[in-house]
């Protein structure tokens, strides 16, 4: 459907297969019914302040300009109906007008059912070790150059948060260019890129060759980097596999199975402390973060990146018990996914979701070297939706 020329709904078109019906006035709201006998009502103010003719909307930069207190507080819809292409149109007390497609309509209702659907729609679905034999695989060489496979694979990132990369050539710095595919890199004190490898001055574990359980990277930021990738340019040396496992299934296990771990783990603040010569990182922050609706938004863990816990003694026998509970399940086999990362493969999972661990390996009998940087999770929502206003509307 053509929009108005003087309408502007987003940067994207708004599609819907299902019609308006009727739309009645009542009280202060008007009810519309569609095509599927779904009833949404829609506030009078919040219709106003939807408005998307061009004096209500910057046209060029498709902000709104208009403010709620522009109108008197009783501002009233005087009459309402559907017009041309199926359209609310609405008619004001203080004479504006204006249009509201069904799709637009259809896609911001926020009756009850259609705020459940959106919120299932983005719901994660947590995995566990199973997932590690349908693990989400994508080539570079097709990423690289076609938007189509680059969509799959961070559609892939966003669900999972835990992908696998091909074909990503073997020579330093090459990660870049992939995380660069998606967006600016973000640079930390490790630097634009980081080279994981045993140094003999490390400044981290990671840095060395040992054993490194199951953490997120950074959780000494107040926000920690939401997306890592992990290059592998040469592991020789016996030893060194990659493990993950989904926090957000580790959460969910806990919020079912062991309630009173999940509410301390999701309302104490742990201190997480990375300090060097010549830098002092400190956060203190729950390890499971926990969003407005009560779900799972993040998970934050290094067990060799924390500080003492700051609670009072009556608390830390449960903070102790359910903190080793964490531990434990992240030890499980049950929840872990197992690899051993080839020369040319990458890893991009999700760092707020995903903890990732490796083996010891041994660096006098081969070499091992990956390259790893950063970006935020915005950043990769942010291209998704762009990728997706030049998808086929429904797809
Ligand atoms: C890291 C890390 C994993 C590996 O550098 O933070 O987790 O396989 N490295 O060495
Ligand atoms: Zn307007
Ligand atoms: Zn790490």
């Amino acid at each position: 459907m053509q929009l108005a020329e003087s309408m502007i709904e987003d940067w994207r078109a708004f599609t819907t297969n299902v019609s308006l019906a009727d739309a009645v006035i009542t009280g202060p709201a008007i009810i519309v019914t569609w095509g599927d006998g779904r009833v949404s009502p829609f506030h009078f103010m919040w219709l106003r302040d939807n408005c998307a003719c061009n004096q209500c909307v910057h046209p060029l930069t498709r902000e709104q300009v208009f403010e709620i207190a522009d109108v008197p507080d009783d501002l009233a819809a005087q009459a309402a109906s559907i017009g041309g292409a199926g359209a609310l149109h609405v008619q004001w007390t203080d004479g504006h007008r204006s249009v509201y497609t069904p799709g637009w309509l259809r896609a911001h209702a926020y009756d009850d059912a259609s705020r459940a659907e959106r919120h299932r729609a983005g719901k994660a679905h947590p995995w566990a070790a199973e997932y590690g034999a349908a693990l989400a695989t994508f080539d570079w060489r097709d990423v690289e150059h076609d938007d189509a496979a680059l969509h799959a694979w961070l559609s892939a990132l966003r669900a999972t948060g835990l992908t696998l990369l091909r074909g990503v050539p073997v020579e330093p710095g090459s990660v870049a260019a992939v995380a660069r595919r998606i967006s600016f890199i973000r640079e930390s004190n490790f630097g634009v890129l980081f080279d994981v490898a045993s140094k003999p001055m490390p400044d981290s574990n990671a840095y060395t060759s040992i054993n490194l359980p199951p953490h997120t990277d950074l959780p000494t930021r107040e926000l920690q980097p939401g997306l890592q990738f992990l290059h592998c340019l040469v592991n020789d040396a016996p030893g060194g596999d990659s493990i993950f496992i989904d926090g957000f299934a580790l959460a969910t296990h806990l919020r079912e199975h062991e309630p009173d771990a999940f509410a301390t783990l999701s309302s104490t603040a742990f201190e997480f402390w990375n300090k060097s010569a010549t830098s002092d990182y400190r956060a203190s922050a729950p390890i499971i973060a926990l969003d407005g609706r009560g779900e799972v938004i993040e998970v934050r863990h290094a067990n060799f990146l924390r500080g003492p816990i700051d609670a009072p003694l009556a608390s830390m026998p449960a903070i102790y018990e359910a903190y080793r509970r964490f531990i434990e399940l992240a030890r499980d086999e049950r929840f872990r996914v197992r690899h051993r990362l080839a020369a040319g493969e990458m890893w991009a999972f999700d760092n707020r979701r995903v903890l990732h661990a490796r083996t010891e390996f041994d660096p006098q009998l081969g070499a091992r070297h990956l390259q790893g940087c950063y970006i935020d999770r915005d950043e990769l929502l942010s291209r998704i939706r762009v990728l997706e206003r030049a998808l086929p509307p429904g797809s």
